[in-house]
């Protein structure tokens, strides 16, 4: 497995993979957790070539304590992916993937605004000003850097797929994007590298977000999209170390919360929920 530290160095090791092999990636932001080895697994099984990156992407971060709080764990996230048999580790500094941060002067990284076709008006994107836009320009920079053909994304972050899906096809980029179910621990809760901040207690608290999201399934149809809100907000809220952000009830394609069952034919369910400081999300397909 080759690590690649640099622009330079991952350039050399894309090259000598050539030309004519499927060439999987998962792109990450390291603190690797079973989540990403299910990714990293498909992509292995299905590709000629794995290659990941490690990048935790300062202008996707609308705060910056999320961002200096975040876990860095290169060495050990090395030490994890080889045996799963990754090709190449990608583990670029700012200044390889934004050019712009060589001068110094605190000037923007990246000033591109990209096309997400609408779909960061909803859920997140009003949440975390920016974020969406962010988060599409280290996307696209690695897309141009790594050239996969398959690119291998979770649906935990159910909207960043969408919008990931929508500018791969709207940039014309020919890689197949590859949705892969959550994975979850064994009490429910969604893997994530932000469960490694929570407190034992919070730890223990956070797998009733799914338990009361799980309940929406029976949910529909029965009561009003309204009283589910409201059944499955009031119930994660009784436990006294969450509190809801928001859950919304979403058509599953263009993402906007809907206000009848009968009104979108794929539905999800999706919510961000602190355990203060910590901030986790969640969704479930519905219909
Ligand atoms: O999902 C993530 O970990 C990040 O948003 C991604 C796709 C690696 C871009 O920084």
């Amino acid at each position: 497995m080759i690590i690649a530290k640099t622009l330079a160095e991952f350039e050399s090791a894309r090259a000598a993979v050539g030309s004519g092999k499927k060439v999987g990636f998962v792109p990450t932001m390291g603190a690797l957790h079973e989540g990403h080895l299910s990714l990293i697994r498909r992509s292995v099984q299905e590709c000629d070539v794995t290659v990941i990156s490690i990048f935790v992407n300062p202008t996707q971060f609308n705060n910056q304590n999320d961002f200096n709080t975040y876990p860095r764990t290169v060495d050990n996230d090395c030490t994890l992916v080889e045996p799963v048999g990754v090709d190449i580790v990608f583990a670029p500094r700012v200044v390889d993937i934004y050019p712009n941060a060589a001068k110094g002067d605190g000037a923007p990284l990246d000033t591109r605004v990209l096309d997400l076709g609408g779909l960061d008006q909803y859920g997140e994107g009003p949440r975390r000003p920016g974020h969406f836009n962010g988060m599409a320009q280290v996307v696209t920079r690695l897309f141009d850097i790594v050239k996969p053909t398959h690119a291998f994304f979770g649906e935990k972050d159910f909207q960043q797929l969408a919008i990931i899906e929508y500018f791969t096809r709207n940039l014309q980029y020919p890689i197949e994007i590859v949705r892969c179910p959550i994975a979850r621990g064994e009490d429910g809760l969604a893997l994530s590298s932000r469960n490694e901040l929570l407190t034992p207690e919070q730890r223990a608290a956070a797998p009733h977000i799914y338990k009361c999201i799980s309940k929406g399934v029976d949910m529909v149809g029965k009561v009003s999209v309204a009283e589910a809100v409201a059944a499955i907000t009031q119930e994660i809220n009784s436990n006294p170390l969450l509190e809801t952000e928001y859950v919304e009830i979403i058509d599953g394609s263009t993402l906007e919360p809907i206000t009848e069952w009968d009104q979108a034919e794929k539905i999800q369910l999706s919510c961000a929920v602190f355990a203060h400081p910590v901030r986790l999300i969640d969704n479930l397909k519905l219909k």
